[in-house]
């Protein structure tokens, strides 16, 4: 019996790690399907500014990186299909890269050796929005930017609601969930999305009604790279006045922050709150920038504000009213001058090394908790910061069983991001320091966040909560995914794994937090 199991070990071990002669069927198999030019191996000389094209954090571009055999810019859906058959035929599993902000860079590097190829589709980019139309069928490349500016241009008065940052990819945004300053009013991300093109682990491409409702379902916020790869999204769009107002507000330490922090997370559990107001704090050193969005006239803002958080001080000289477009521009360069156009920029700096983690915060943590947060961590270390995201309105309000797997909906006050920076090497002294920090706030704050599980956002993806095992028939076990899935997705974890023993039973589609399959018993 011993025997025989080492000997199926030995043998599922082959299949998951394949041999030299693997990699080269593979890419002979990937080559008479596809253009080669699209195919880049290590010696080509584009392979490097390739890789780097849309990483953002050079933590992950030194020399100890595991890096993919090759990388696949698909710029058809049928080289989608090439890439995933010739990976299953020949044994060589593929990492899908959209805009590549993944924080642990899972979707171009592997943690343990590995070979694998990188499957790339910034090629496969394009938004087809029709005037007067609240839908767009989006490609899976695109990225939040070149969304705005699509939406923004050729159907002024809607919007998508998405997140800040305008270079994080649609898809990646979507499979996590995707949070932002209009989820208040239109739900996160995936509760947006009217239908979906995924190429299975069969390499066929299904569309909703093809794919069936479950995995519909969990592909709008179940994690990226588990269930297949979506080629094309059709997104919601939703009504926004033809001027909204952005305020930012810098308050420090001396001007009372921790006073403000009690009253604004308070306001936030106010029904009295209208959806159309969305109020993000980013917390830096010894002062929080307060950072609104109002869909609607500055009038109406100030008028509501005055009534809920009259201890802000929000004055008309503060407002900046805009269009839509125009303050996605403004809130991501920080400059109202900046034109729309810079949205479609996707070049990344690749200037600073960091790491981040996340928490959700359902009891308010009150003025003494706010002022020893400052006192005791923020004012030590001008390297790091916290990113608050009220939560309530449309995602306070939804149930997920319903809409999409994002599960820190009712009662969730808000979402924490931390953030530490370093520059420098990417495993030195100040990397050392900076993660120290981190890891101290993190224990810090948990007195305040959420506890058993203590909830994380799939989208600030940390691996730190744990990664997958895979056990001896070459799955992802169900239990080592419950250590960090149940943080990510709370009771929704199970569904998802049902979805994923549906769809991928032999685990194809996999990195080290995808969700395994569930066993059958
Ligand atoms: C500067 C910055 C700001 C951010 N701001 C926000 C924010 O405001 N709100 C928010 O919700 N998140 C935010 N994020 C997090 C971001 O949403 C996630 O990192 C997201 O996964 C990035 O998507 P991507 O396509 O750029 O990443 P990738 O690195 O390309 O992909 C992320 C994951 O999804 C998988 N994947 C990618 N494309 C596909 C596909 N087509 N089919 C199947 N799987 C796929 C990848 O394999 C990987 O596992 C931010 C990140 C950064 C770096
Ligand atoms: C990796 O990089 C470091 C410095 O960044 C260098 O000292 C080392 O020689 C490199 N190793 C290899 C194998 O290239
Ligand atoms: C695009 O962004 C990069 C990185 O932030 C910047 O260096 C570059 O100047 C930008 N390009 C344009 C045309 O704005
Ligand atoms: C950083 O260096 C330490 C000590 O050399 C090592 O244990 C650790 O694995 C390194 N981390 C990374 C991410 O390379």
């Amino acid at each position: 019996m011993a025997l025989v199991l080492a000997i199926l070990c030995f043998l599922c071990g082959n299949a998951i790690l394949p041999s030299s002669a693997s990699s080269d069927s593979f890419l002979q198999c990937l080559t008479s399907m596809m253009p080669s030019e699209l195919v880049y191996q290590q010696s080509s000389s584009g392979f490097m500014s390739v890789l780097q094209s849309s990483i953002q954090n050079p933590k992950f571009l030194t020399n100890t990186t595991v890096r993919p055999l090759c990388i696949v810019t698909a710029s058809d859906v049928s080289h989608v299909q090439a890439a995933v058959r010739c990976g299953r035929w020949h044994g060589v599993r593929l990492r899908v890269r959209s805009g590549g902000h993944d924080y642990e860079g899972l979707s171009y590097r592997s943690v343990q050796p590995e070979v694998f190829a990188v499957l790339d589709l910034a090629r496969l980019r394009g938004v087809r929005v029709v005037p007067g139309e609240g839908s767009a069928w989006v490609d899976a490349g695109t990225t939040l930017g070149e969304l705005y500016y699509a939406v923004g241009t050729a159907n002024p008065g809607f919007l998508f609601p998405g997140g800040a940052c305008a270079t994080v990819g649609v898809s990646g945004f979507i499979s996590g969930g995707g949070i932002g300053l209009m989820m208040r009013k239109y739900g996160v991300g995936g509760d947006n999305v009217l239908d979906a093109r995924i190429v299975n682990a069969a390499g066929d491409v299904l569309d909703r009604a093809a794919m069936g409702e479950d995995l519909f379902w969990a592909i709008r916020g179940g994690g990226g790279e588990s269930f297949g790869v979506v080629v094309a999204w059709r997104l919601k769009l939703s009504a926004v006045p033809p001027t909204v107002t952005v305020v930012n507000n810098l308050r420090t330490m001396e001007q009372g922050v921790a006073y403000l922090l009690a009253k604004w997370e308070t306001t936030i559990l106010s029904p009295s709150l209208p959806a159309d107001l969305t109020i993000r704090v980013v917390l830096q050193e010894r002062h929080a920038f307060f950072q609104t969005l109002y869909l609607g006239r500055c009038s109406e803002l100030l008028a509501t504000a005055r009534g809920v958080f009259p201890e802000l001080g929000m004055t008309a000289a503060d407002c900046n009213e805009m269009s839509w477009l125009r303050a996605m521009a403004f809130i991501y360069f920080g400059n109202a001058a900046t034109p729309p156009e810079a949205l479609l920029n996707r070049t990344n700096s690749l200037g600073t090394y960091f790491k981040s983690k996340s928490d959700y915060v359902r009891r308010a943590v009150g003025k003494a908790g706010w002022d020893a947060l400052f006192q005791q961590w923020l004012s030590k270390n001008g390297n790091g910061l916290m990113i608050l995201e009220p939560h309530g309105g449309a995602v306070g309000g939804a149930n997920t069983a319903t809409t999409s797997p994002y599960p820190h909906r009712r009662g969730v006050l808000f979402n924490i991001q931390y953030g530490s920076m370093w520059w420098g090497e990417a495993n030195g002294t100040a990397a050392a320091a900076a993660l120290r920090w981190l890891d101290g706030l993190y224990g810090f704050l948990g007195q305040y966040a959420t506890s058993n599980p203590r909830e994380a956002f799939a989208n600030y993806r940390d691996l730190d909560l744990g990664q997958n095992v895979v056990g001896r028939d070459g799955v992802s076990s169900y239990r080592s995914g419950r250590v960090w899935a149940e943080k990510y997705f709370m009771g929704n974890y199970r569904r998802l794994a049902a979805v994923k023993a549906m769809v991928d039973p032999s685990d194809y589609f996999r990195n080290e937090q995808s969700i395994p399959p569930l066993p059958k018993f």
